[in-house]
């Protein structure tokens, strides 16, 4: 069943959790979607996990671009939301609008998404104006590491919690169909969950959100450099593609890969064989 904004409203309706995963390729997709997860998410996190960047900050509107087009190929069934990069939308609503129509028209996306709460509330609702799906992002967004001084936990005080459940509001106010909760206490979450229509989707905001999402290098532990307490090891992929990389260096090393089955036979019998090895 293709996953679409209503049918993701309708889970968290009938309380059926929603499973979003981040994907950056074709294959990845494709696999991701032929095991029944609901949306798939182009995140700027691309720029740390398959591009190698400390951080997402430069991250481009072509990276996200490029990417998306590869998911998009590989999505049957799922939603294919496609993440605003730092500067894409921050700068003005027209670029905001601009930006996430060619992520819609030039990419392929069904959604997008961006950080931020009071302050994109326009942009939100302009986007929303031309028709195109959006998905805001609280708590730890890391567009604001700067500001925020590092990857830290947010909403921990009674006052920067109430700005996490006034902003949530506000977005959905603004017309976003889906929330992204990033690395906040779980019973903030919990409020913000039942307070809003729209769904919510947690990473590092606990078990009472409306859906989850994950990296997926976090979760197949192929990323080393950062392992946040949220991440659950689902599959030892990194390790097994360690195991599989080896394997292959010693087999070609020490002849035996290829072996005879990977190998084509032509039609030449052995005198014919022999006269080509004599004329060379
Ligand atoms: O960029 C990303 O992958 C994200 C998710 C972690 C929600 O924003």
């Amino acid at each position: 069943m293709k996953n679409t904004v209503s049918t993701i409203l309708k889970q968290k309706q009938d309380r059926d959790k929603i499973t979003m995963l981040t994907a950056y390729d074709y294959s990845t997709a494709k696999l991701m979607d032929e095991a029944g997860v609901n949306c798939l998410l182009i995140g700027d996190s691309l720029g740390m996990v398959m591009l190698g960047y400390e951080d997402t900050l430069s991250v481009t509107m072509a990276d996200i671009i490029h990417h998306t087009k590869a998911v998009k190929r590989g999505a049957k069934n799922a939603l294919v939301i496609a993440d605003m990069p730092f500067m894409s939308y921050q700068s003005s609503v027209y670029d905001a609008v601009v930006n996430a129509g060619r992520l819609i028209k030039e990419a392929g996306a069904h959604m997008v998404k961006l950080e931020g709460g009071a302050a994109v509330t326009e942009h939100i609702r302009a986007i929303t104006d031309a028709s195109i799906p959006v998905c805001a992002h609280l708590g730890l967004t890391p567009q604001s590491i700067n500001a925020f001084g590092g990857f830290k936990v947010q909403g921990k005080t009674l006052e920067t919690a109430r700005t996490l459940v006034d902003d949530a509001l506000k977005v959905e106010a603004a017309g976003a169909v889906l929330v992204v909760l990033e690395a906040i206490p779980a019973a903030i979450a919990e409020i913000i969950t039942e307070k809003l229509t729209i769904p919510t989707i947690g990473i590092g905001a606990g078990a009472g959100c409306d859906g989850q999402v994950l990296v997926y290098q976090d979760m197949l532990n192929m990323y080393g450099n950062m392992k946040p307490k949220f991440v659950k090891v689902f599959g030892e992929v990194g390790e097994a593609m360690t195991a599989a990389f080896s394997a292959y260096i010693e087999e070609t090393k020490n002849g035996t890969f290829p072996a005879e089955e990977h190998a084509f036979s032509g039609q030449l019998n052995e005198a014919e064989l022999a006269e080509l090895r004599k004329a060379l």
